[in-house]
């Protein structure tokens, strides 16, 4: 295998996200407008290229794959990749093969999931209030993703709940939405909003900075800093009250990029070094350039090397946002 990915800072790249559709069976209002026109599919990396991308990477030392959308259970043949990816799990190159999913078809695929080697899923949800649930994401139905969760751990995944701080929106939920999931066993992430895209809203009407929310949950939790990390960028503290474990992720208000190890790549072969970056560099042209991966790994190399040194985030009034596409091209 090839010499490890260090980037220009130093850092080394050890977990690759892979978007493996930019589609979602919902609209959630902080990710998608109501209206939005998705790639013709004949845009998108085959499951093939998917798989020898991937490939690539796990041969430069990548240790971890996520994979996302928009919806990843949408993509028809996303179990397929999966399975495939899974024997890097039993040559031991691969530490994790996961996903981020919205939950609404977990209830059917849960126990394919637990078969092909997947251990932890991180699971969006934002409201345990089913009209609310609904506004959120314009069209979903929260039962599904109830269902979801668990069949999910009937198969025996560890979920992590992901719940975007949204403001006057579920900022009063927080407190339940944490003890229903430390009352399951789960973790739970909560998420500043990121300036990803247009979704027809004004950002900083949905942004609620995370120091806020925390000093707010500190008057009615004991909240105990933790070691504890997972491989992303959040920052966990153990609720005394619960036992379970909260996490934070805060790129606007806490900057974690210097210790960032990860880049994602587009479902249509785009990596992005920095979900912050607006320019992507085309590996689908160098997978279907050369059967060989000589041309790739090239490519990889090159935009590693410029991987930047993290992303310039900001929310304002009318600030339009910091990166044109949106979060479901990247995956986050
Ligand atoms: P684990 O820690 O491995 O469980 O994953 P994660 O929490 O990083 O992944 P997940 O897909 O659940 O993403 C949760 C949130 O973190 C999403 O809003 C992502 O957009 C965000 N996120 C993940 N990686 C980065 C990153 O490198 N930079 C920024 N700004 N946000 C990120
Ligand atoms: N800012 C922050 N998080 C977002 N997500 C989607 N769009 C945004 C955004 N603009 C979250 C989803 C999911 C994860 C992959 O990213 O809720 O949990
Ligand atoms: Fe779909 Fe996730 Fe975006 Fe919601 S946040 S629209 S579930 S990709």
């Amino acid at each position: 295998s090839g010499p490890p990915l260090v980037d220009g800072h130093g850092r080394r790249v050890s977990y690759l996200r892979v978007s493996v559709t930019d589609r979602c069976d919902l609209r959630c209002t902080y990710c998608m407008a109501e209206r939005m026109t998705f790639l013709p599919r004949r845009d998108l990396l085959t499951l093939e290229e998917l798989d020898r991308l991937c490939s690539a990477f796990v041969e430069r030392g990548v240790r971890r794959i996520r994979l996302t959308g928009g919806e990843p259970l949408v993509r028809r043949d996303v179990m397929r990749l999966l399975g495939s990816l899974s024997r890097h799990l039993d040559t031991g190159a691969l530490d994790e093969l996961t996903l981020t999913t919205n939950g609404t078809l977990l209830a059917s695929r849960a126990r394919d999931l637990a078969a092909c080697g997947v251990r932890r899923i991180n699971v969006s949800l934002d409201t345990l209030d089913p009209d609310r649930y609904r506004a959120i994401t314009r069209r979903g139905d929260l039962s599904q993703v109830l269902d979801g969760l668990d069949a999910a751990q009937a198969a025996g995944l560890s979920v992590k709940l992901n719940v975007v701080a949204l403001r006057d929106c579920n900022e009063d939920e927080f407190e339940d939405l944490i003890r229903f999931a430390h009352g399951r066993g789960m973790d739970l992430t909560l998420i500043e909003v990121m300036p990803l895209g247009d979704v027809g809203a004004e950002r900083a009407d949905q942004y609620l900075p995370l120091d806020v929310v925390r000093r707010r949950l500190a008057r009615r939790f004991t909240l105990e800093p933790l070691a504890y990390r997972s491989a992303g960028p959040a920052r966990y503290v153990r609720v005394a009250e619960t036992g379970g474990r909260l996490g934070f992720i805060a790129p606007l208000t806490h900057s974690f990029c210097e210790g960032c190890n990860r880049v994602r790549v587009t479902c249509t072969g785009l990596l992005y070094t920095c979900l912050g970056h607006e320019q992507g560099r085309d590996l689908r042209a160098a997978l279907r350039g050369s059967e060989a991966d000589v041309p790739l790994q090239a490519a990889i190399d090159d935009a590693i090397a410029n991987k930047p040194r993290g992303h310039d985030f900001i929310i304002g009034r009318s600030g339009g946002s910091a990166v044109a596409r949106h979060m479901s091209v990247t995956g986050g």
